[in-house]
């Protein structure tokens, strides 16, 4: 079986948020199960320094010279497109200097889906893929550049945040070169404009999400963000896989929660927090409206006032950062790193006590998959991927001794101070908080189910 993956990320190249991990985490995670996936990748600055290889492939696209570049990452084949009119770009891969999309975001990804299609068509260098696997609005035109080329290859669209519909303007269909005729309600069309997401949904073989709870959150107006409707049309074709994480990188530097304090205070020393009898607790996330940590900072007192401590690594919103800034300045128990560090997440994954993860929707999310490692016991909001890998302690959790975190709704600030006092209580029963960090580092988190689970996905589409 060979699928090629079609990503705007993947680590260790190229990351923003957790579709990063996952794509990198895939084709180890497949080979065992007799899948070979290869990784399509467009070629950003830190991509084209990073890989090695020979140009596989030499077209024209959307103005200017395309190659693609096959190389490894390592086992797994890496085909990087190199068009560096559309790439070659300083800063952030999303984003121009301004924190606004850049103008030709449609185009860029147009070009990822082309590429696609066209390897998918005429193959690459004699590899030809049975399947293309599309992450995200990023890859979701391919289905329709698939149309006009030969072969026979079976699309999996993948839905890791319907926030991101990849939208552009209906004047740009010519020069996406998209059909015409796609452009419609059952199409590509949403309100007026083209949206990648929807023609990716619309016409993928099939559809996952990366965990159940969300599949079924997405069939919903609350969640759906105007794609409800359609999804709940294709409902037969729409299966949850939960992400899994990579333990080779996420695994914990130590085998029981003994092993943490030396981790911890090394933590403290890093972010300056003093020796303090309450959890210390950790965030580890982009600071946006998705994950709700304007309602943490209402919350926050209920941590604070009981001997609790934040130490917070995150960037996104203004507003939220300076609040979060500001919140350290005033308070001896709170903090904060404002910026992207891939480090010092790690070694506060290592370090915490809990990690907070309070967001109003959440498709899977990782954060809290690499506190379970750790017996870094996770807080999170009841919502997707959140409610599907956290066993909330309650009182018939408790009977049994199951439980490894907590769980709060509704996503309000309050409900959050109420889970955070009991937090703090568990936290001081020594032999209570011992067991869920036991239990949180029990649990699975690696790959192997879930990774099967694609397998068993590309093997029914391939032979149907
Ligand atoms: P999302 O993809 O919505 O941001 P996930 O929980 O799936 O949420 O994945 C986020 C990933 O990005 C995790 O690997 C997390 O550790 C990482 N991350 C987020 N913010 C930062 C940061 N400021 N510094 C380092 N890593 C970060
Ligand atoms: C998205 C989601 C996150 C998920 C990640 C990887 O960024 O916000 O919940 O874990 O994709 O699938």
């Amino acid at each position: 079986m060979k699928v090629l993956s079609v990503t705007s990320e993947c680590v260790p190249l190229v990351k923003t948020g957790g579709l990063a991990d996952v794509a990198g985490a895939l084709p180890g995670a497949l080979a065992p199960m007799g899948v070979e996936m290869a990784t399509l990748l467009p070629g950003y600055p830190a991509v084209m320094a990073a890989v090695k290889g020979r140009v596989v492939a030499e077209w024209s696209l959307f103005g200017g010279p395309a190659r693609v570049i096959g190389g490894q990452l390592d086992e797994a084949p890496l085909y990087v497109l190199d068009a560096p009119h559309l790439y070659d770009r300083p800063g952030s891969i999303y984003l121009d200097g301004t924190g606004k999309d850049w103008p030709d975001n449609p185009e860029r990804f147009a070009a990822l889906c082309k590429a696609a299609a066209r390897i998918a068509g005429d193959g690459i260098g004699g590899w030809v893929p049975d399947v293309l696997h599309l992450h995200d609005w990023q890859a979701g035109l391919t289905p329709v550049y698939l149309r006009e080329t030969p072969g026979t290859a079976r699309t999996v669209m993948t839905v890791h945040n319907i926030a991101f519909q990849g939208l552009a303007p209906a004047s740009k269909i010519e020069a996406l070169g998209l059909p015409r005729d796609l452009f419609t309600q059952a199409g590509f069309e949403f309100w007026g404009q083209v949206s990648a997401l929807k023609a990716g949904l619309a016409l993928a073989d099939r559809i996952t999400t990366v965990s159940p709870s969300y599949a079924q959150e997405l069939m919903t107006p609350e969640f759906g963000m105007g794609m409800e409707g359609l999804i709940r049309h294709r409902e037969a074709d729409v299966t949850g896989i939960l992400n899994g994480i990579d333990l080779d990188l996420w695994g914990a530097p130590y085998k029981t929660p003994k092993g943490k304090a030396r981790h911890k205070a090394a933590l403290r020393a890093e972010f300056g927090l003093p020796d303090w009898p309450g959890p210390l607790c950790i965030v580890v996330s982009r600071l946006t409206e998705q994950k709700g940590l304007d309602l943490l900072l209402d919350a926050l007192p209920a941590l604070l006032d009981n001997g609790g401590q934040l130490a917070l690594l995150g960037s996104g919103n203004a507003d939220l950062e300076a609040r979060y800034r500001d919140l350290a300045v005033a308070h001896e128990g709170v903090a904060v790193q404002i910026g992207y560090d891939e480090g010092l997440s790690h070694r506060m994954m290592a370090g915490a006590d809990a990690i907070l993860v309070p967001s109003r929707f959440e498709p899977c999310g990782l954060t809290q998959l690499y506190g379970l490692a750790h017996g870094t016991v996770p807080v999170v909001a009841m919502t997707g991927g959140l409610a599907d890998t956290v066993i909330p302690l309650n009182p018939a959790t408790r009977a049994k001794g199951v439980a490894t975190g907590f769980q709060f709704r509704p996503v309000t600030a309050h409900a959050l101070a109420v889970t955070l006092r009991q937090v703090v209580e568990a936290y001081g029963d020594k032999e209570l908080w011992t067991l869920l960090q036991k239990n949180a580092m029990a649990q699975p988190v690696g790959w192997d189910a879930s990774a099967a689970e694609y397998a068993a996905l590309y093997e029914s589409l391939v032979a149907t």
